[in-house]
């Protein structure tokens, strides 16, 4: 698969122990939906702590794209000068949201009501991902979507003119697709509605009525039912991102697997949705604490404490828990690898279309690592072979998955030879500190020439 540039060759070794702090940065999710909903509202935005990731980034332009003024004030701190709701003008060119699904997919959902018609593309990893899921509900609100076969992009929306409003069931765990659709019911007059089967983040219903939408969600048989009200004025708001939990899960399990380590990973937003991980480390015998736990903007809050557990089992890790860890079982499935016993991971089909299939993609890299894996459409187990036992000394392909890419990194602290991936640079999507942020704490992660 081709990437962006040239490919950055990484290799991992066995290091002493991580010590020290872990200021990992700002969550992806709420950066994106931050730069959106800013664009969406009337007023200046304005946002500290925002990921400056690759992915969000491309949001960042797609917006100027669309008629915001976003500005970049250094060091995390932006501003976005809305067009109001409805008010976004046609892009004079292709929007490129280079790796990011979460980009494109809520950009569309938010043009996908204004009478314009724009063009996305990405890199080969978003260009082989399924739209359809999101084109499908766009054209009940009137939008009509031309892309390649199965629904891929590059792919072109022709907004709604008179867009009317949708009662949408999820077919899939998606807060992708979700959001998508809340955001296009933006625009369209009357009430709009979401119906999801399983809880899956909710930044998107928190952070609207925090710009002024009104919206309710319900807990029904059906499930989790989100009611937005269409066109309302969005007011600019004073963002201030909280950390990623999904960016803290590498530290995390790093010291995790690094004998006589003791990281503190500060300001990590335990919201229900997404704190899933860290639930399972503990439940498989992680020395992992939450400390100074309060609440900060409505969510609990906590310094992660993660310390070298050495007495790792195997665990079943509950489906209905997998959506608020949908991003976390490449590096579950890592520390799973030193556990004694099987590590069993149900209902997560939807790891099949990320960045890459990374059941495949973790699977081949652990099963050459040494490390047996079954795995069936929605299944995987890791079978856990215990500390020291793992062999490694292996390349691994990341696919364009930064996620795959920092998950063998963190694998090769502890296994008995180096790992290595073929390609870091999609790090820098979500992740852009990862290699000095680990070196600080002591790992030995270096660039290899190819
Ligand atoms: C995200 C939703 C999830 C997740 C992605 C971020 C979001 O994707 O994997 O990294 O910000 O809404 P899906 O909606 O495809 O599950």
């Amino acid at each position: 698969m081709s990437g962006h540039g040239n490919p950055i060759p990484m290799i991992s070794r066995k290091c002493g122990p991580l010590k020290g702090v872990a200021n990992v940065p700002g969550d992806k999710s709420i950066s994106h939906r931050s730069l959106i909903l800013g664009a969406l509202s009337v007023g200046k935005t304005e946002i500290t702590g925002l990921l400056l990731g690759e992915d969000v980034l491309d949001t960042a332009k797609a917006m100027r794209a669309f008629g915001a003024t976003v500005v970049d004030h250094g060091e995390g701190n932006w501003s976005v000068e809305g067009v109001g709701v409805g008010g976004f003008k046609e892009p004079e060119n292709v929007i490129d949201c280079g790796n990011s699904g979460t980009g494109v997919r809520l950009i569309m959902g938010c043009m996908a009501t204004s009478p314009i018609t724009a063009t996305f593309t990405g890199d080969a990893s978003l260009n082989s991902r399924p739209m359809g899921r999101v084109t499908d509900p766009l054209a009940l609100f009137g939008a009509k979507s031309y892309g390649r076969k199965g629904g891929r992009l590059p792919l072109t929306i022709v907004g709604a003119e008179n867009p009317v409003p949708v009662t949408y069931a999820t077919p899939v765990p998606s807060a992708q697709v979700k959001s998508a659709v809340l955001l296009a019911g933006l625009n369209a007059p009357g009430k709009t509605v979401v119906i999801e089967k399983e809880a899956t983040r909710d930044h998107t219903e928190r952070m609207l009525v925090g710009f002024g939408a009104e919206l309710t969600v319900e807990t029904t048989e059906e499930g989790r039912v989100i009611t937005l009200t269409g066109q309302p004025e969005l007011k600019a708001q004073k963002i201030v991102v909280p950390r990623d939990p999904s960016s803290a899960a590498f530290p995390v399990c790093a010291a995790i697997i690094t004998e006589g380590s003791d990281v503190l990973v500060p300001n990590i937003g335990l919201n229900d949705t997404r704190a899933g991980l860290f639930t399972t480390l503990r439940e498989m015998g992680a020395d992992l604490e939450y400390e100074n736990l309060r609440e900060e903007g409505g969510e609990p809050v906590a310094d992660l404490r993660a310390k070298y557990s050495p007495n790792l089992k195997g665990i079943e890790v509950p489906p209905a828990r997998a959506a608020s860890m949908i991003d976390e079982y490449p590096v579950l499935s890592v520390v799973a690898s030193f556990a004694e016993g099987d590590t069993v991971m149900k209902g997560v089909k939807e790891l099949r279309v990320k960045e890459s299939d990374r059941i495949d993609a973790m699977a081949k890299g652990l099963r050459a690592a040494g490390v047996e894996v079954d795995e069936g459409d929605d299944w995987w187990i890791v079978k856990g072979r215990g500390f020291g036992n793992v062999e490694g000394g292996v390349t691994v392909e990341s696919r364009l998955d930064h996620r795959i890419a920092m998950s063998f990194m963190v694998m090769g602290m502890a296994t008995n030879k180096p790992m290595s991936v073929d390609d870091g640079s999609p790090i820098a999507t979500s992740f852009p500190i990862f290699e000095p942020l680990m070196a600080d704490l002591g790992a030995a992660i270096e660039r290899s020439n190819p």
